[in-house]
């Protein structure tokens, strides 16, 4: 746990990576990576709504990573769908579960059980946790452009309605507190497409260790290196 007096993060973004890395340090396929990964993925879920947490934002499939193997993009999906089965919507789970990221690209089996699981937690009380699958930043900032171009094609909106509050609103993220804290474990330091709009005044905490290998301890050290921040936002 983290000491008492710890300035938490009100939203947390973690980009899930390196599970393909610890795979292959064993000699094992890379979907045992990801089977692992899934594991402490529900377990960091887990954790942060006894942290009392408020958003937890996670980052599982991007929209760069169709382009892998077919072989390493089925392994996925089945685990997906493992999960979507087993791991949510369980009897006493106060997480409201949400989807972000494109609904056009996944087999119709994974988003019904996506649409089942949100529509069974939205009245949850406790962490809101969104799982970014087939997501990408920048498809995010299109789709809420194109929004407000129809908007105003059609004479709903003007000019000047198009303000940083609007597209912010048509952002998956809308409902969540601002993103404090991102989090990217396996050692590589960029985004790779996740959150850049919510990024703007995010703190970043890259780790070097890989996602499996992750654990609340090393949840607790990114939160304490996020208390020690002095964040500023532009003023003084
Ligand atoms: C992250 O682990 C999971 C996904 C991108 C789906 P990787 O599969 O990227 O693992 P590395 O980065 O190759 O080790
Ligand atoms: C980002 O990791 C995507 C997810 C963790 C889901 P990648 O492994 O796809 O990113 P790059 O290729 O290292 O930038
Ligand atoms: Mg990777």
């Amino acid at each position: 746990m983290v000491p008492r007096n710890t300035v938490l993060p009100r939203h947390i973004g973690i980009i899930m990576d390196g599970n393909g890395r610890w795979a292959s340090k064993r000699g094992l396929p890379r979907s045992a990576g990801h089977a692992k990964g899934a594991d402490v993925f529900r377990d960091i879920c887990r954790y942060c709504e006894q942290l009392g947490i408020e958003a937890l934002t996670t980052y599982a499939f991007s929209t760069e990573n169709w382009t892998r193997s077919k072989d390493e993009v089925d392994s996925i999906m089945n685990i997906l769908r493992r999960y979507l089965k087993d791991a949510f919507g369980l009897e006493g789970e106060t997480i409201r579960v949400r989807f972000i990221g494109r609904r056009d690209r996944l087999a119709p089996d994974i988003l019904d059980l996506m649409n089942e699981i949100e529509e069974g937690s939205k009245d949850n009380p406790g962490l809101i946790l969104n799982i970014a699958v087939d997501y990408g930043g920048r498809d995010e900032i299109v789709s809420a452009a194109k929004r407000a171009a129809v908007l105003l094609r059609d004479g709903e909106i003007k000019e000047e309605d198009i303000t940083e509050e609007l597209i912010d609103s048509y952002t998956f993220t809308s409902c969540c507190p601002p993103l404090d804290l991102l989090l990217r474990p396996s050692g590589e330091q960029r985004i790779s497409n996740f959150m850049l709009w919510q990024c703007a005044y995010a703190e970043f905490v890259y780790m070097d260790v890989l996602w499996p290998d992750f654990t609340r301890k090393d949840l607790d050290a990114a939160i304490e290196e996020f208390g020690r921040r002095n964040r500023r936002f532009g003023g003084r």
